[in-house]
């Protein structure tokens, strides 16, 4: 018999509660190997909310996060990361006083192979291990499309750029899953079509069971799509918000 395929990401009725508020409720998605899905609600709709579950910031008062099928109920953020969750950020966080390679190069800091005393006396181990973390910080800063920069401050990128450079060090993490907590916002349109450019979804589905957010790969958004949020009022999206797109 053929195994079955098992989710990368899972979530498994999936909720919290801030005092009285239910800012999420019985969520639930499957996310598969080389699928890329979109969360999309509107203002409030607990988008945020769900990233911030999804890497360890909240902890759930009900329900699980799943990843290769194994719970991550209860590990820190830094656990999550080590396992293989990265996210961006809705405010951008970068180191903004640091080089746009030097931002991606504190990524790689778990695996880092020199000790202390190879950093002091530059041994040859430390320099081996410097060459090859910035070889792979420039093969990232080139997905995307930041190569040319890789020695300006990050709080000198225009805003597009920064946020790519955002996503450059989430990838440097070599995570399984990426969440981007609306990576296009701020952006211009040819920023917003260049972050776009390559984008291998083409499968559109709904998350069953939770009225107020749904999972959906970008550009299959229909406009007319409508959501309940929160409060229970019917609410247009706003256009592709909340989408990796
Ligand atoms: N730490 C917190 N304490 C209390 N309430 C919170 C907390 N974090 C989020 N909320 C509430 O949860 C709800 C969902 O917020 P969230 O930021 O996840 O929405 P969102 O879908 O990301 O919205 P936006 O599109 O504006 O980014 C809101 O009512 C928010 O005020
Ligand atoms: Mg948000």
């Amino acid at each position: 018999m053929p195994e079955k395929k098992l989710p990368v990401l899972e979530t498994k009725k999936l909720g919290i509660t801030f005092g009285g508020l239910k800012a999420v409720q019985d969520f639930n998605i499957q996310i598969y190997q080389g699928e890329l899905v979109g969360l999309i609600g509107p203002n409030g709709a607990g988008k945020t909310t769900v990233f911030n579950l999804l890497t360890g910031v909240y902890v759930p008062t009900e329900g699980t996060v799943l990843l290769n099928d194994v719970p991550l109920n209860g590990k820190k953020t830094h656990q999550f990361v080590a396992a293989g969750v990265a996210r961006t950020f809705q405010n951008i966080r970068l180191f903004k006083q640091m080089t746009v390679i030097e931002n991606v190069k504190t990524a790689f800091t778990k695996d880092i192979r020199y000790n202390m005393l190879d950093a002091t006396f530059r041994t040859p181990k430390f320099w081996k291990a410097e060459k090859e973390m910035t070889e792979k910080a420039m093969d990232l800063l080139a997905i995307c499309h930041l190569e040319d920069k890789a020695d300006v401050i990050a709080a000198n990128l225009p805003y597009g750029q920064q946020r790519k450079l955002e996503i450059a060090r989430a990838l440097a993490t070599n995570m399984k899953v990426l969440l981007l907590d609306e990576p296009a916002a701020g952006m211009n349109p040819t920023e917003t079509a260049e972050l776009r450019r390559g984008h291998p979804a083409d499968r559109a589905r709904h998350v069953p069971g939770d009225e107020r957010l749904r999972a959906h790969p970008g550009h299959r958004l229909r406009p007319d799509h409508r959501f309940r949020p929160a409060g229970g009022d019917r609410q247009q999206p706003q256009g592709h918000r909340g989408l990796f797109g």
